[in-house]
């Protein structure tokens, strides 16, 4: 009921009557004071007049459970959050819930983790406060191999969610990383449950960097966060409103063909590697070439220095800029 007063204040300017929240709840009075409290206690400045009723006074950047139910209304994705201020990996409680029969949908949130995990083994340090740590949990029906392009999906849809959010352009730097002014401000972290052939579930994992802050030395060079780019704050409820929008519009594209030929303008457009040299790092050795854009199965195009196409494919490879990291 919480996130449902918060909706129901956030709509309407004007006081709202305890007597009308009651009657749209169905509760007492008593009920709705205790709801109207506990947002009070959160940090909502909520205005309680005689005669009058209730009424949001400003919209503060509030971060919590009810935020983000009052805010996403999508059909499916993000409908079911759990919110947690500290968690060792959302990935991982996505997957334990998986194993517990969540839904399609489930959004796992954290204020922080304490064991974040990155690509290649590698850690994604969470502090609290600063960021956005979320993960979907999905429960595709398609083949396994076509599962690594899901994280392509994500990526296109944070980009266009932070577009809307946040009024910046930013750019996807092959396969999923997110990219303003040449540093990375976001990762993503896919991960796959087999059952024999079928995929029980896959968990896709997202570390926005929002609120400035100092990064490791390592990082400092080609990590960056919104608000340092910005200049100015940026709420992450908003943020992560807009991304599960656009990723359940982009997810219902990927499905109808199983793969990105609906979104793969989008997705060029927004490749940061278009046009540029490339190293590609494969198992097997490495090369250079021009990356050309994705195709319909997610590969990125590389013209090597023969003048051959090549295709490839995310799993083991990694792909840097010649001059930097994009
Ligand atoms: C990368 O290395 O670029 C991927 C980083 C992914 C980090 C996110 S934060 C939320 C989710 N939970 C995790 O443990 N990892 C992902």
């Amino acid at each position: 009921m919480k996130a449902e007063i918060l909706s129901l204040l956030r709509e309407n300017k004007d006081y709202i009557s305890g007597q009308e929240l009651c009657e749209h709840f169905h509760v007492t009075r008593t009920a709705v004071w205790k709801a109207v409290n506990q947002l009070k206690k959160e940090g909502y400045p909520i205005e309680a007049v005689q005669n009058r009723g209730y009424r949001l006074a400003s919209e503060p950047d509030v971060f919590g459970r009810a935020e983000l139910e009052s805010r996403i209304h999508t059909k499916w994705a993000g409908r079911h959050i759990a919110f947690y201020e500290s968690v060792g990996s959302t990935n991982v409680t996505a997957k334990l819930l998986a194993e517990e029969d969540a839904p399609a949908g489930t959004l796992v949130v954290a204020e922080s983790q304490t064991a974040g995990r990155g690509r290649r083994g590698r850690g994604w340090v969470s502090p609290p406060g600063h960021n956005l740590y979320f993960t979907l949990l999905l429960r595709p029906q398609i083949n396994p191999d076509k599962a690594s392009m899901l994280t392509l999906v994500m990526a296109l849809a944070v980009k266009e969610g932070m577009e809307e959010a946040c009024n910046v352009q930013a750019g996807i730097k092959w396969p999923n990383d997110i990219v303003l002014n040449g540093r990375k401000v976001t990762g993503i972290l896919t991960e796959m449950s087999l059952q024999g052939e079928y995929i029980q579930h896959v968990v896709i994992g997202v570390g926005i960097n929002v609120k400035k802050q100092e990064f490791a030395p390592e990082l400092a060079e080609k990590a960056t966060s919104l608000e340092a780019e910005l200049g100015r704050s940026i709420s992450r409820a908003l943020l992560l409103e807009r991304v599960m929008e656009r990723f359940e519009e982009d997810y219902a594209l990927f499905m109808e063909k199983q793969d990105m030929s609906l979104l793969l303008t989008a997705y060029n457009a927004a490749l940061v590697n278009c046009g540029k040299q490339v190293q590609v790092l494969e198992p097997a050795g490495e090369y250079a070439g021009t990356a050309r854009g994705i195709n319909e199965k997610g590969e990125l195009l590389v013209l090597d220095s023969a003048n051959n196409l090549q295709k490839v494919f995310a799993g083991e490879v990694s792909v840097r800029g010649i001059y930097g990291y994009v």
